[in-house]
């Protein structure tokens, strides 16, 4: 069954979409408890330079071979060169290892949305809530069912653009609410301190471990190294400026995860002082919020606003994660799309069952020292798309050339701006980089240096 590949409707419709994969728990949830973790302002100069150079080298990277082959990743790599086939089925394994994870936590979302919605939100910012409620077994187990399934609706019904639809006006809602939150964390009295840890980089704090933290961060949040964003390409029109729309991509993406951090960070001070910042961990949203909410006037309805709005962030998102996986099953096995889906609802099922179970009953069952979330966590952004990344950069800088990047973005006379750090980025910085952060890791792992 071959169907016609359908394509975005223009530059807008192909940004939407990217951002609409983009933006989700990466920016929300993820960046400020690490943003908290490794210092503060450190973290956020370390990522916006990462952003820049290697964040939009990669993004560039992936569209314009998706554009150029016409393949969904599984198949593009293999196009490009024989020998780097590889990557496309490496890259299949990051967002099937994603979803199940990805859905526990939109499970917490969702839960919290319910909460602030039935006007509980005081309960929630209680100091032992979260801790409580994620230690549970059957709540949020249902929860993440209940979030997976949804997202597989979306998949099945093929109604992914009546969501995208959607989320195009509930976006730039989220950033509206975001800059008005961030605005009364301002206005708290004492969170002077914390706004300067936010945002004033203090260089004792750096170290390599804050580079790692930032790159993984930066796959996970750009939807990167997965093969999403070549599919994606592989639907973007030949008239489309992939330059300028990467850059709106980029913008978006990074701006949403900084209003995030600052409406979170600042008020850990001001809720659990300096110490809240190293134990909140990925829990740092959900313990937080609910007590700025707490604290304001009309917190409720604007907490409930809040996670609704979360809420659907998190959906498109992990609604793209699911979609990259069953349409590259489509792909490969040629099978229908009712059944990729079911196999990988099943799938998705048995993994985000301990992923979950893991904050409680299952607490003491470790994977090299990690809870499973954490661990699939660590193994996608840390290890798989570091490698993926790094065959990336090896097939486009030496074996296929910087220039078919460079003719696919020029293709119309458009003006590849940054085009110099893109060559640098792709041929000599980023490869040596990958592979200093995966022996970096390995050595951790085996006890030679410490993490
Ligand atoms: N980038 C998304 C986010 O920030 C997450 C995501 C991961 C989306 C993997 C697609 C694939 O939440």
């Amino acid at each position: 069954m071959k169907e016609k590949r359908s394509s975005f409707t223009g530059s807008i419709g192909f940004v939407m979409a990217a951002a609409a994969s983009a933006v989700g728990l990466g920016n929300l949830w993820r960046f400020p408890y690490l943003a908290a973790q490794h210092g503060g302002g450190i973290f956020i100069l370390v990522y916006l330079a990462l952003a820049l150079t290697f964040g939009f080298t990669l993004l560039i990277t992936e569209i314009a071979v998706g554009r150029k082959t016409k393949l969904s990743s599984i198949l593009a790599y293999k196009k490009l060169n024989k020998k780097f086939g590889f990557l496309g089925y490496l890259a299949y394994f990051v967002p099937l290892i994603i979803l199940p994870y990805y859905c526990v936590i939109g499970g917490w979302v969702l839960k919290y949305m319910i909460v602030f919605i039935t006007g509980q939100g005081k309960v929630a910012a209680g100091d032992s809530y979260f801790g409580d409620y994620i230690g549970g077994t059957v709540s949020p187990l249902i929860f993440f069912m209940i979030f997976l399934l949804a997202t597989m609706l979306v998949i099945i019904c093929g109604v992914q653009k009546g969501i995208e639809r959607v989320s195009k006006f509930l976006m730039p809602i989220l950033l509206v609410l975001a800059v008005g939150v961030c605005i009364y964390v301002v206005t708290i009295p004492n969170s002077g301190d914390g706004i300067k840890y936010y945002l004033l980089p203090d260089f004792s704090k750096f170290s390599f471990k804050t580079i790692c933290a930032a790159m993984g961060q930066l796959f996970f949040s750009m939807s990167l190294a997965m093969g999403i964003m070549v599919s994606y390409g592989s639907y973007v029109k030949d008239d489309v400026n992939i330059g300028s729309a990467v850059n709106q991509i980029e913008i978006f993406d990074t701006l949403i995860a900084f209003l995030a951090g600052f409406m979170i960070v600042p008020a850990v001070y001001v809720f659990s002082g300096e110490a809240g910042l190293a134990t909140g961990g990925p829990g740092l949203m959900f313990m937080t919020l609910p007590k700025v909410f707490a604290s304001m006037p009309m917190g409720n309805l604007i907490g409930a606003c809040f996670f609704i709005l979360v809420f659907v962030a998190a959906l498109t998102s992990s609604i793209s994660v699911m979609e990259a996986t069953v349409s590259m099953a489509i792909d490969r096995f040629k099978v229908s799309r009712k059944l990729a889906a079911a196999v990988i609802f099943i799938f998705s099922v048995l993994l985000g069952i301990p992923s979950s179970l893991g904050n409680g009953v299952w607490a003491d069952i470790k994977l090299l020292g990690m809870d499973f979330l954490t661990f699939f966590d660590f193994l996608t952004n840390s290890i798989i798309m570091p490698i993926v990344a790094l065959g990336t950069c090896i097939l486009i800088g030496w074996f296929c050339g910087t220039k078919t990047v460079e003719d696919e973005v020029t293709k119309n006379g458009e003006k590849f701006s940054r085009r110099g750090i893109f060559r640098v980025m792709i041929k000599y910085i980023a490869p040596v980089f990958m592979i200093i952060i995966l022996v970096f890791y390995t050595l951790a792992q085996f006890g030679i240096i410490s993490y």
